[in-house]
């Protein structure tokens, strides 16, 4: 118990608004484990923030004409409002601008650097003689080597996932231009990865419980063996590289982004008071255990690059699992933005409530493979599963109670075979519902728990207090007490899931106190320095992952309905709306 769990989610780019593939590869994933975790009372620091340097932002600047630090400013402050939102309950959603950050990034390549796991290195680059510059990354599309795509990027094919180096592009052409850039020479700095290929074999061999396309990706390069990787790039945008004489160079994107998770546990420890409680998740003779919440194209970065710089810091925590999703496909087709194949968060969150959301980007998960998002199958799985199934439980029970009951919890006579079975099958569910969740297994974990609910349906069919209500009172009483204690075992069992409907229902069953304990939602900083923690009280010891333990008499509140009916128009008007 109180176990130490690190849970670090992917930095998304602060240049376009979230949409369904983020939150269904990482946000959604990494809130519902978060939450568990908290309910049984772990200590979880659950960080993440905008990433906000490199090609990403450049270029969208230059696409929009405005200046990489207004493309930041824009779509921070939206991720914010999707995160609160969405529910999605960080410590610390911070961004790569701050002092703190660059500081820790600095001391983060001197030491690699002096250490010696860093090398200066003349390169052959990439220049666009018509735009007159080096032609990092984002700048450069082409033909992947491994796999064909015609769109694959300087940096990394989206098809294959490999990562790339520009120069491996075969038919490369300048992004802006659409010239064919020559090659020129540069210096830069390199991560010498080759130095950790063994250590990183040992490493990743031993995860047994990864996800096997994750450990299969992991080992396959480690099997061809890593390659030095630059770390600095010919732009003008990002973190400047602390060397003289590299005044016109910035450090790569990717490597300061990854150390964004040790950063902000350290920003999130300034901003308790407590300087030095991040060690606590991170010093490597500690017993915490960290998870990283990505999607598959950022493996590389996170099982073989960032474990490396780790290792090369020395003293600090490797990741225990990285449970990388697969991709969400929508209506079929791979999510596009910048041809408008995309549901954007902002959008969604003005026209639905989050849990629905949360719902079916849960329990139709891309973990394993690719799902697709389809409108008709959204609202399917709302009216069917949510609302029919779970929704209507709790509502018509408790408005029975409420109207038939004086508005308590009724006291039960003798419980019958009947009534023992459905509270013992609420109290078997939670270990393995829990362990699913333990183990990221979240898809599973959720059809269980919506099975649970159904066979409280079919418990309630039959008892049907409604039927005795007249005839036999006491009898009537004991059934609607089951039901509750039934009702009042699945809000927990759903709560990590569906924690705003689940807050609604704990409030409508008479409990005063917060169902994830007492939060508050800080904004630090201001405007362009904005970010978000999230302080988080839990008024209990121990675990509150439990079977109900309702008492009789508690009073009830006249229930709300927990979710909406949609209306089949939606599906239509919301295809209309892609592309
Ligand atoms: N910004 C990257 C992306 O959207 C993810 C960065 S994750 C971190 O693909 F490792 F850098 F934190
Ligand atoms: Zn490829």
């Amino acid at each position: 118990m109180n176990e130490k769990i690190l849970v670090s989610v992917a930095w998304p780019y602060a240049n376009s608004p979230l949409h369904l593939g983020h939150l269904a590869g990482a946000y959604i994933p990494a809130d519902v484990f978060a939450r568990y975790n908290r309910l049984c009372g772990n200590d979880v620091l659950m960080v993440s923030g905008s990433d906000t340097h490199g090609t990403p932002i450049t270029v969208t600047a230059e696409q929009q004409g405005i200046t990489p630090q207004e493309v930041v400013e824009r779509y921070h402050s939206s991720f914010l409002e999707s995160f609160v939102g969405l529910g999605i309950s960080f410590n610390l959603f911070t961004h790569t601008n701050t002092a703190n950050h660059w500081a820790v990034t600095t001391d983060f390549f001197v030491k690699l650097l002096e250490k010696g796991y860093v090398y200066k290195e003349t390169m052959r680059a990439l220049y666009c003689p018509h735009c007159e510059r080096f032609l990092a990354d984002r700048y450069v599309e082409g033909t992947c080597p491994f796999c064909g795509y015609v769109d694959a990027r300087g940096d990394q094919c989206d098809v294959c996932g490999k990562p790339l180096d520009a120069l491996e592009l075969i038919n490369p052409r300048c992004k802006f231009s659409g010239h064919t850039p020559i090659v020129r020479e540069t210096e830069h700095f390199f991560l010498d990865l080759a130095q950790f290929n063994e250590p990183l074999k040992e490493w990743a061999s031993s995860k047994d419980y990864w996800r096997p396309s994750v450990r299969n990706f992991t080992l396959n390069l480690l099997q061809e063996g890593l390659r030095g990787r630059a770390i600095t790039r010919d732009i003008e945008w990002g973190i400047p590289v602390p060397v003289p004489g590299y005044e016109d160079k910035r450090i790569y994107v990717w490597f300061d982004a990854v150390i964004g998770y040790l950063a902000a546990s350290k920003e999130w420890s300034l901003v308790q008071g407590d300087d030095d409680a991040w060690h606590a998740w991170w010093d490597e003779d500690q017993p915490a255990r960290s998870f990283y919440f990505i999607g598959k194209d950022n493996i590389f970065f996170h099982t073989l690059i960032w474990p490396a710089m780790l290792l090369g810091y020395g003293g600090l925590m490797l990741p225990y699992d990285v449970p990388a999703n697969e991709y969400l496909t929508l209506e079929g087709r791979k999510i596009s933005s910048s041809r408008n194949w995309a549901v954007w968060a902002p959008d969604y969150l003005s026209r639905y409530d989050p849990d629905p959301l949360r719902y079916y980007l849960t329990v139709h998960a891309p973990e394993t493979s690719d799902s697709d998002f389809s409108w008709q199958e959204f609202l399917d799985r709302n009216n069917n599963e949510l609302v029919g199934t779970w929704g209507n439980l709790a509502h018509r029970m408790l408005s029975f109670a409420y109207k038939n009951f004086e508005g308590q919890v009724p006291t039960p006579g003798d419980l019958t075979a009947e009534d023992q079975a459905i509270i013992q099958r609420m109290e078997e569910a939670f270990e393995p519902v829990g362990e699913l969740i333990a183990g990221v297994k979240l898809r599973a974990a959720l059809s269980e728990v919506m099975g649970l609910a159904r066979e409280a349906n079919r418990y309630l069919d039959a008892a049907a207090p409604w039927l005795v209500l007249k005839s036999d009172r006491a009898r009537s009483a004991t059934a609607t007490y089951v039901a509750l204690r039934v009702i009042d075992s699945l809000k927990v069992l759903f709560a990590p899931f569906l924690p705003f409907s689940s807050q609604k229902l704990h409030e409508a069953l008479g409990y005063e106190t917060d169902l994830f304990g007492e939060q508050e939602i800080l904004q630090l900083g201001q405007d362009a320095d904005a970010h978000q923690a999230l302080t988080y009280r839990q008024p209990w010891e121990g675990s509150v992952w439990q079977p109900s333990q309702l008492k009789a008499g508690q009073p009830i509140h006249r229930p709300q309905p927990l979710f909406r009916k949609l209306e089949p128009e939606i599906v239509e008007q919301e295809l209309a709306r892609l592309g």
